[in-house]
């Protein structure tokens, strides 16, 4: 079964697009097609792309969404389009160091998406930056790990 993700990557200092390439090329196979699409200038018409869709960001401030990936949370919470057809995943990025906040950017998206009738596929991943674990290593595994999950996931009847 052929399977397109589209990976939106939320960044403000490129290690959520690191994550984003490497999971890519660790995808993009002949069953598997991967576009990786860095959210600046996106807005909620993303979400009618064909595919499953992968939410790659960091957190920012004062556990905001990146400066990047403002312009598609706030139009997404402006619209409020029905996103029922959509299924998703998170990989998050953050640092434990902020307790109050730690991996918001992930965690807001995941709450928007899912109040938009949108379905999450498998857990969210919360990397954490403090732990000394590189985040494009930790998102090779976790990504192997997720696409089995889509894959799981559509061969079931909607
Ligand atoms: C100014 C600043 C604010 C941050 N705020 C948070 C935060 O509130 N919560 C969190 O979990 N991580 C926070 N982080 C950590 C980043 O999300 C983390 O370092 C991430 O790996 C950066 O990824 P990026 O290069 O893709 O933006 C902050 C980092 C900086 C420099």
């Amino acid at each position: 079964m052929e399977v397109t993700i589209n990976i939106l990557v939320g960044t403000m200092t490129g290690t959520a697009q690191l994550c984003a390439q490497e999971m890519e090329l660790a995808l993009d196979d002949g069953d598997t097609r991967v576009a990786t699409l860095l959210m600046d200038n996106l807005d909620s018409t993303v979400f009618s792309r064909d595919g499953v869709f992968l939410i790659c960001t960091s957190t920012y401030g004062q556990g905001d969404v990146p400066d990047n990936a403002r312009a598609l949370y706030e139009d997404l919470k402006a619209k409020r389009p029905d996103l029922s057809h959509v299924r998703y995943g998170v990989f998050g990025l953050g640092d434990r160091t902020y307790a109050e906040t730690f991996n918001f950017g992930g965690k807001r998206f995941d709450e928007l998406l899912a109040e938009l009738g949108a379905q999450r596929i498998g857990e969210r991943h919360m990397h954490d930056a403090s732990s000394g674990v590189l985040p494009e290593e930790t998102a090779l595994e976790w990504c192997q790990d997720w696409l089995g999950r889509v894959r799981e996931r559509l061969s079931q009847p909607a």
